[in-house]
């Protein structure tokens, strides 16, 4: 067992030691085979392989007995000192699985399962200096971490690394998403290009292999040491980390015993298992804080937007935003909308040097127009915390003088949790924002906070690395592209939000303050937020954060029915699920706090259907959805403030569609059915009465298709569709027109979807033969946009050009019918000699005024012409 074990062992004292197998290579091993080792995960699927070759040690990894990574050498160069790299032998080899289960004091989830396989190596040089080096990996059924050990001895003492070699050789040319390396920030627009077109990147990176097995790399536990970066080689898709430098170009400067962060690399089946991961956390030492009850996760609000507005200035003057009573009428706003912080920003005196390049700020002193003390206590008194606010421009040297005393004061006056910044050019000069000193002030900065009982949301931070579980002060931070952006640039795409989930955001929360409701806020035009208003509601979920903001200035918070979401939306979750999910294109997640679930599901530029099938709600409960949606008049560029807000009786098995125009999402807040919300029963019982049945009867509704194979004249014969069927539902082909087999429910399947247009089809008998009747199926699932046609013409001819028409069905599609039913439209008549047979049905091309999106998109549904 590693120190880090047995710490969790006391710290949670729910650990299970499986077994501890010591595997003493040697015993059985000739001195080649001994320079071989293999771990696996505990369930097998993940196989890690490590083996020296010609004395450099290497690793290569196996998802499925398919290689992922192969052999990818390992190993550090040193300043004044040979490279720690070659010339290593194995001289031991232990392999001991650990199996914990651990609570979050806050998080995606309550419990996290600690579950791996370790293989530790020891390596120790042939050559003169006989340095020692230990390996450490973890396999976990989600991916594996590795780290190195430099042991306290004799030849390594103080080391300067000025290349660490670890290698991660990606097999074939994965998809992949990322950021371009930069030292001083995150703040880029994710993209999506094969592996063979990145250069450099900071971590994560996210890939998708040509199995379409999911790959993230990055790193845990990162601690006085340089933050990694990845560089690829020239000529293949081996990504070599590539740390960030001091200003004097080594980059890390160290004393054995020594130890790196893990590097990590989660695998996973789906998009969606890597956001449920715990592996990053898991490679964190537990929780340190004795007691860590004052540390509550929160949703605020702030003086902020208002300043990337210019509509207010940081600084004192006409213009400031942070005056006591534009603060006071902030808490007003927060205590009677159930937001617990309030965030000013500008209150400080110093800003007017921010922008000189000076950055002198004094974080004890407030400008005249803020009355600290008689904010804080107003904030007291109505139940709302104060959030502090240090923005130190990267002038680290003054923010170090002054941290405790500024610490102290908000300590003093109840301040909570504080916002800091690092906008601007590292003083002293060279030094960046993800080198080994700063990740080392930044770990300072959150010790003496946790010591001030502080907690922390960190902009121009080090991207996050699981430290949470061990500090869980540290709440949220930056190390994105946020919200601000669309304040005063291009901006970030519907995509980029739906590549932070799958990327930025493995790694930990992000402050991203959702949010605006003001979508279109330039009067000019030329910038905005690039969503419509349900997605900016639906990032409440999909965008994790334990200190969520909401980033509107008030004023566009009032009277708008939205905000009631944002309202009841938790930050803190006991479970998380993600339902839907495409890297850049579409997703899910559904998150559970105490009996409630809230839902939010999010597009990229295209507009979508997904379905949200409600398994997990508690079996026999009935609840209340509140469904936040894209409206059918919502549009992108010209309308996207229109929302629509329904409100539907669920239970487990039901389903809601998630409809999202361009840019679009879906909100949901699924309550369990209490006194307080009996008023709204009868409203909601009034429409369900309108829509009967739903998605119950949609299960129930008799699957005869498997029953009744039929056989008929027109089975495998030659089909001509003139008019084309919607490829996202192409059922069972064209045949599945006249397959003999009549639908059942599961329209995915095998049925043909017509979107907004009519069915138009020929079928070829290839003979003259009598026929007396031809029958239709088509089925209606309300919820689900899918109507009966409104007219159904059947044809017959025997030349192909000339049709006699033989019957005419009209059906008139009313409120009020249930909401699943195949129906079946025929035509008889006496019989009559028949080569080709037409049949026509007419849509309703727009949903009728009682459906729950009237005006929507429709579809048709049709299978099975059977022809006797
Ligand atoms: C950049 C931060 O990301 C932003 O939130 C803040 O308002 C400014 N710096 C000023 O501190
Ligand atoms: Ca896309």
């Amino acid at each position: 067992m590693t120190d880090q074990s047995s710490k969790a062992l006391k710290t949670w004292g729910l650990l299970v030691i499986l077994s501890i197998a010591l595997l003493s290579a040697g015993l059985l091993l000739n001195d080649n085979e001994k320079q071989y080792a293999i771990v696996s995960s505990p369930d097998s699927g993940i196989r890690l392989e490590f083996k020296v070759i010609s004395g450099k040690p290497h690793y290569r990894v196996f998802n499925q007995n398919v290689e992922i990574i192969s052999y990818s050498a390992l190993g550090f160069d040193f300043n004044n000192q040979e490279p720690l790299k070659n010339n290593l032998q194995v001289t031991d080899t232990v392999i001991n699985e650990f199996k914990e289960q651990w609570q979050r004091p806050w998080g995606q989830s309550k419990t996290a399962l600690n579950h791996y396989q370790q293989l530790t190596i020891t390596l120790d040089e042939k050559s003169n200096l006989q340095r020692q080096l230990i390996i450490e990996f973890r396999v976990f059924n989600d991916g594996l971490g590795f780290r190195y050990q430099l042991p306290d001895q004799p030849n390594l003492q103080q080391f300067e690394i000025t290349s660490e070699n670890t290698e991660f050789s990606l097999v074939g040319d994965p998809t992949s998403w990322w950021i371009p390396q930069d030292f001083e920030s995150y703040e880029s627009q994710y993209r999506e290009t094969p592996l063979s077109k990145v250069e450099a990147v900071n971590t994560p990176i996210t890939m998708q292999n040509e199995e379409g097995t999911f790959i993230s790399i990055h790193e845990a536990a990162l601690t006085n040491y340089a933050g990694m970066t990845l560089k690829k080689s020239v000529l293949t898709n081996t990504l070599v980390s590539d740390l960030v430098p001091w200003p004097d170009g080594i980059k890390v400067k160290g004393q054995t015993p020594f130890q790196t962060p893990w590097r990590t690399i989660q695998l996973a089946k789906t998009a969606g298992d890597l956001i449920t991961s715990d592996l990053i956390e898991n490679l964190n030492e537990a929780n340190m804080l004795e007691n860590a009850s004052w540390i509550t996760p929160m949703k605020y609000i702030g003086i902020w937007w208002g300043m990337h507005m210019r509509q207010y200035t940081w600084e004192a003057g006409p213009k400031h935003g942070a005056t006591t009573a534009n603060t006071k009428e902030y808490i007003d706003f927060a205590s009677s909308h159930d937001i617990k912080g309030v965030l000013v920003e500008g209150w400080n005196k110093g800003w007017e040097t921010w922008h000189t390049g000076l950055n002198v700020q004094d974080f004890t002193q407030a400008y005249d127009d803020f009355d600290l003390k008689a904010v804080t206590e107003y904030a007291k008194s109505k139940g709302v915390d104060l959030i502090g606010h240090h923005e130190t421009g990267g002038n680290i040297p003054m923010y170090e003088e002054q941290i405790e005393q500024a610490f102290q004061l908000y300590n003093q006056m109840g301040v909570t949790a504080i916002k800091t910044g690092y906008a601007g050019k590292m003083t002293p000069e060279g030094v960046h924002h993800h080198g080994q000193q700063m990740v080392n002030h930044y770990r300072m900065v959150l010790e003496l906070a946790a010591k001030y009982k502080i907690m922390l949301n960190v902009h121009e931070p080090i991207k996050p690395t699981g430290i949470r579980r061990t500090y869980p002060n540290m709440m949220t931070r930056e190390a994105g592209r946020g919200m601000e952006w669309n304040g005063w640039s291009d901006g970030n795409s519907p995509e980029h939000t739906l590549m932070l989930p799958f990327t930025r955001l493995l790694a930990g929360p992000m402050d991203y303050t959702p949010g605006i409701f003001n979508i279109q806020f330039d009067p000019q035009k030329q910038y905005r937020v690039h969503t419509t208003l349900a997605r900016q509601l639906a990032h409440f979920v999909t965008l994790y954060s334990p200190m969520q903001m909401a980033s509107d200035m008030i004023e566009n918070y009032q009277n708008q029915a939205a905000f009631t979401f944002i309202e009841k939306v938790p930050v803190d979750w006991d479970e998380t699920l993600v339902i839907n999910a495409e890297i850049g294109d579409f997703l899910t997640i559904a998150r559970r706090n105490n009996k409630s679930w809230f839902i939010g599901s999010m597009t990229d530029e295209d507009p979508r259907e997904l379905s949200i099938p409600l398994h997990f709600l508690g079996q026999g409960q009935e609840y209340i959805a509140t469904i936040y949606a894209d409206a059918k008049d919502t549009d992108f560029v010209n309308n996207p403030t229109a929302i629509e807000i329904t409100q539907v009786l669920v239970k487990k098995g039901d389903l809601i569609p998630a409809i999202m125009t361009s840019g679009g999402g879906q909100a949901i807040a699924i309550e369990p059915i209490t006194a307080a919300n009996q008023l709204h029963l009868t409203q909601i019982k009034d429409y369900q009465q309108q829509v009967k049945g739903r998605l119950a009867e949609f299960e129930q509704g008799s699957r005869y298709g498997e029953i009744n194979k039929v056989q008929h004249l027109a089975v495998n014969k030659e089909i001509i569709l003139n008019t084309e069927y919607d490829a996202g539902y192409s059922g069972g082909g064209m045949s599945a027109l006249v397959d003999g087999i009549r639908g059942n429910p599961d329209y995915k399947t095998l049925w043909q979807g017509y979107r907004m247009q009519d069915l138009d089809v020929t079928i070829d008998l290839q003979q003259q033969q009598l026929v007396k009747q031809i029958d239709i199926g088509f089925l209606q699932s309300i919820l689900h946009s899918i109507l009966l046609p409104s007219e159904v013409h059947f044809q017959i001819s025997t030349d192909g050009h000339n049709y006699l028409t033989v019957g005419q069905s009209e059906y008139n599609t009313q409120k009020g019918q249930p909401d699943f039913q195949i129906k079946n439209f025929s035509a008889s008549f006496s019989a009559q000699p028949v080569r080709y047979i037409k049949v026509t049905a007419k849509n309703i091309n727009a949903l009728p005024d009682w459906h729950i999106r009237p005006g929507q998109e429709s579809f048709i549904f049709s299978d099975e012409i059977q022809v006797h």
